[in-house]
């Protein structure tokens, strides 16, 4: 194993009712204002924007709104937002949504913070300096931006998507309340755990030499979602199953699951995010659509880590040898993600993948032919392309 730093700093409040904290929780920030920044429609639908409205109102709050945030958030209303809470004297943000939601609330954060185009800081041309502060009311178990150190943005020129990753911006608090998750869509359930999943699997996937207890602290997660996710769709107001699959979120991308790797491969989410940033698909979705055609392509470099796998987390019987094994593994994800109703080819989602879509995905994905990604085995842009390709149908 490997030397670690672990920094988890964001305040949890899990369960039922943790909703009629966030008053306290904000006011104990002492800031002048706060913007309430939010989705699409479903947290006021479901009443949650009031509630939260409400308690921060009590605890003698004042704020703005600014909803709107659609999955694959974008740079233009991050723009909007920081004007906004620059007219308006804003210094704290509560996000109240997804991972949407929160990645555009750390993106304003750090808008508000600094000087300049804050779509530099995604474009990796300047370093931020700071953040203000931002905390989530979250309503799905999915991208683990709670307590995560990244945010996602897309910018619509060229669809870009590009993350962020720094200590500034984690959460100061995160409220979990598993019944907000009550009123998900199956798909967006499904694709939310397969991408807890991910976050996992995708640190657990290293050549370097693991300490034991994180692979059983990854593999244990990684078959807690999984039964999870399969009773949660079978009946939506499954308590216990919720609150397995919220803990999960925020657990699997705090950087627990990697402690004593070397931070992880991050291949599929490199690929994914250039099919969500050109085609607009769910990300957890797009993950279950390369996963396989990069396992398999990467698999023979260490058969016996995806035997470890296949036999501690999907269950199979070994077979002959280290790859036999493997490749049972690989086959029994597959099915997995099938049976709670992912993709597992780019097709499955609607979209007809041509040759040059597909070099044009790795051109980006590779920053225009100038990085390998993933570190189980370094991918270049002709790699890329050839997983694409695998993958597309
Ligand atoms: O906009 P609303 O109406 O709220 O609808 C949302 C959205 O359509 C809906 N939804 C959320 N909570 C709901 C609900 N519908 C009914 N009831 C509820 N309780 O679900 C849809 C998806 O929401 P979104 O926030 O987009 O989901 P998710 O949390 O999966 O976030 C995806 C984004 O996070 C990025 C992804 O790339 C993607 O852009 N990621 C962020 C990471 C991070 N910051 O650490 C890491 C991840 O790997 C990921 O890349
Ligand atoms: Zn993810």
């Amino acid at each position: 194993m490997l030397d670690f730093e672990y920094h988890a700093p964001t305040h949890v409040v899990f369960g039922k009712q943790s909703v009629e904290r966030v008053g306290a929780l904000v006011a104990a920030q002492n800031c002048k204002k706060v913007l309430i920044h939010y989705g699409g429609g479903s947290a006021r639908r479901s009443g949650l924007l009031d509630r939260v409205t409400q308690a921060l109102e009590q605890a003698g709050v004042s704020h703005v709104a600014l909803g709107g945030v659609v999955p694959n958030p974008r740079l233009s209303l991050v723009r909007e937002g920081i004007a906004l809470c620059r007219r308006e004297g804003v210094d704290f943000i509560l996000a109240v949504g997804g991972g949407s939601v929160i990645d555009s609330s750390k993106a304003i954060a750090y808008g508000i913070a600094n000087d300049g185009d804050v779509w530099d800081f995604y474009a990796k041309k300047r370093v931020p300096q700071a953040c203000a502060p931002v905390g989530a009311v979250l309503t799905i178990a999915a991208a683990g931006s709670e307590m995560s150190n990244s945010s996602v943005i897309t910018n619509e020129e060229g669809w870009l998507k590009r993350g962020l990753s720094t200590e500034l911006c984690r959460c100061k608090f995160a409220i979990l309340d598993p019944t907000l998750t009550y009123t998900l869509p199956a798909y967006q359930t499904a694709s939310g755990a397969a991408d807890v999943m991910m976050h996992t699997m995708e640190r657990y996937f290293t050549q370097v030499d693991t300490l034991g207890l994180t692979d059983a602290i990854a593999e244990g997660l990684l078959r807690s979602v999984m039964r999870d996710v399969t009773a949660a769709l079978k009946n939506p107001e499954d308590y216990d199953a919720r609150a397995g699959l919220m803990w999960a979120s925020s657990l699997s991308h705090n950087g627990l699951t990697g402690c004593g790797t070397d931070g992880g491969d991050w291949s599929c989410h490199q690929l994914e995010h250039e099919l969500s940033g050109k085609y607009d698909v769910a990300h957890g979705a797009g993950l279950c659509a390369v996963w396989s055609s990069w396992a398999r392509t990467v698999m023979p470099a260490n058969p016996a880590r995806f035997a470890q796998f296949a036999v501690n987390v999907m269950g199979v019987q070994p077979g002959a040898d280290d790859t036999e094994t493997a490749n049972r593994g690989i086959d029994a994800m597959e099915d997995f993600f099938q049976s709670i109703g992912m993709p597992v080819r780019i097709n499955q989602m609607g979209i007809d993948l041509t040759e040059a879509d597909a070099q044009e995905l790795a051109y980006k994905c590779s920053f225009m032919d100038t990085r390998k990604i993933g570190r189980f085995v370094p991918l270049d842009r002709t790699a890329i392309y050839e997983v694409y390709q695998k993958a597309k149908a």
